[in-house]
């Protein structure tokens, strides 16, 4: 197919652009090339054949330009972060929904009528425990005096019992919990207007903790596993908040790019959302670990040290991306470790 690509510049879409590739498909990148992302000194430059329209999402008539000739999107340009500061909003509004916004318009007229669009797990908030007696709620705030004595389980919103471990599935109520969230939900919720409005097809891939080489370093994602391996380097053991449990589901960026690519080419009807995660929840304590053992450091520290405020679990069924588009993770955990371990900067 002959297919842009937007954020191709960056370290999701840099993958998603060489799978692309692999798979015979003709490519262009649209991507701005932010200044807090891509530093000066470090120009992207595309790999031969591969066009670079240097362009911001919300400019109509580039995106318009970008589109020519071209029978689907994979839509990855975004303002990633924490989005923890209030005054960061109107960027995330402006630039992922504004941004998309645009895009969808273009694509109408244009008659593009695929999109994959690359959505996050953060869409699901603080996600769900199973309560013994009430099943699948929302995990009650932790309070301080809990955290403090070492109860690091969340409580049940109406009991107060500690929740057991459950897999988020696709139609969970959405519970955005910051800026970035909230750009990340507006725009599935502006791509399904738009799939239904025009008869396009949609798919959403709300991806997990994404790490693997070039991965940076400040995402709500895996940063912690940059600190991790800084401190192994410098000779230092990592350092775990609360009992190392919390638990989380890291999947590698080549496996992302997999499921991206195989969402691109199969999902051509309706709008869907597809959880991308490895299946296998795996804990903070087993990631450190994991990042020791293969730089031959000291063993994790578990500080039971905490912030109040951080997720205690996220973690997804990824079943039906398995089961619709045929994908499943190749990476596996020790391995995708080890090559993070190793990998420069
Ligand atoms: N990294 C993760 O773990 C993760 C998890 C869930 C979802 N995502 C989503 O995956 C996508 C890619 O994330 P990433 O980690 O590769 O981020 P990234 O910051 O490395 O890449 C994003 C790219 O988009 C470009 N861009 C940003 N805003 C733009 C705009 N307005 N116009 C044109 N280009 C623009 C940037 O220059 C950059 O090259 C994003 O949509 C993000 O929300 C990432
Ligand atoms: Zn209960």
């Amino acid at each position: 197919m002959h297919l842009l690509l937007t954020g191709g510049a960056g370290f999701i879409g840099q993958h998603v652009l060489a799978a692309l590739l692999r798979r015979g498909h003709a490519v262009r990148v649209l991507d701005s090339l932010r200044p807090d992302v891509h530093r000066a000194e470090q120009a992207w430059t595309p790999p031969a054949g591969v066009e670079l329209h240097r362009a911001d999402m919300r400019d109509a008539a580039a995106v318009e330009a970008a589109l020519a000739g071209v029978q689907g999107v994979v839509h990855l340009a975004a303002k990633v972060g924490l989005g923890v500061d209030i005054g960061d909003m109107p960027d995330y509004a402006s630039s992922n929904d504004a941004g998309t916004a645009v895009l969808l318009a273009a694509m109408a007229r244009r008659g593009v009528a695929r999109l994959t669009l690359a959505s996050s797990m953060v869409v699901y908030g603080e996600g769900f425990g199973l309560c013994p007696e009430h099943g699948a709620v929302r995990p009650a705030p932790r309070r301080e005096a809990a955290l403090a004595a070492g109860d690091f389980e969340p409580p049940c919103p109406h009991c107060g019992r500690s929740l057991g471990p459950d897999l988020v599935q696709e139609a969970a109520p959405p519970d955005p919990r910051n800026a970035y969230a909230t750009s990340k939900l507006a725009q599935e919720f502006y791509a399904a207007n738009w799939a239904r409005s025009t008869g396009g097809a949609v798919a959403m891939l709300r991806y997990h903790n994404v790490y693997g080489p070039g991965m940076p370093r400040d995402t709500p994602y895996a940063g912690v596993a940059s600190i991790f391996t800084s401190a192994l380097r410098a000779g230092r053991a990592p350092r775990v908040f609360e009992d190392g449990g919390q638990r989380r589901d890291f999947i590698h960026v080549r496996d992302i790019a997999a499921a991206t690519v195989a969402a691109c080419e199969r999902h051509g009807e309706g709008v869907a959302a597809f959880n991308v995660g490895s299946g296998t929840p795996r804990t903070v304590g087993e990631m450190a670990a994991a990042l020791s053992r293969a730089l031959e450091g000291p063993a994790p520290l578990v500080t039971g040290e905490y912030r109040l405020g951080d997720v205690r679990h996220i973690t997804a069924s990824s079943e039906r991306l398995r089961q619709r588009l045929g994908w499943q993770p190749e990476v596996g955990f020790e391995a995708g470790m080890a090559e993070l371990a190793q990998a420069p900067g």
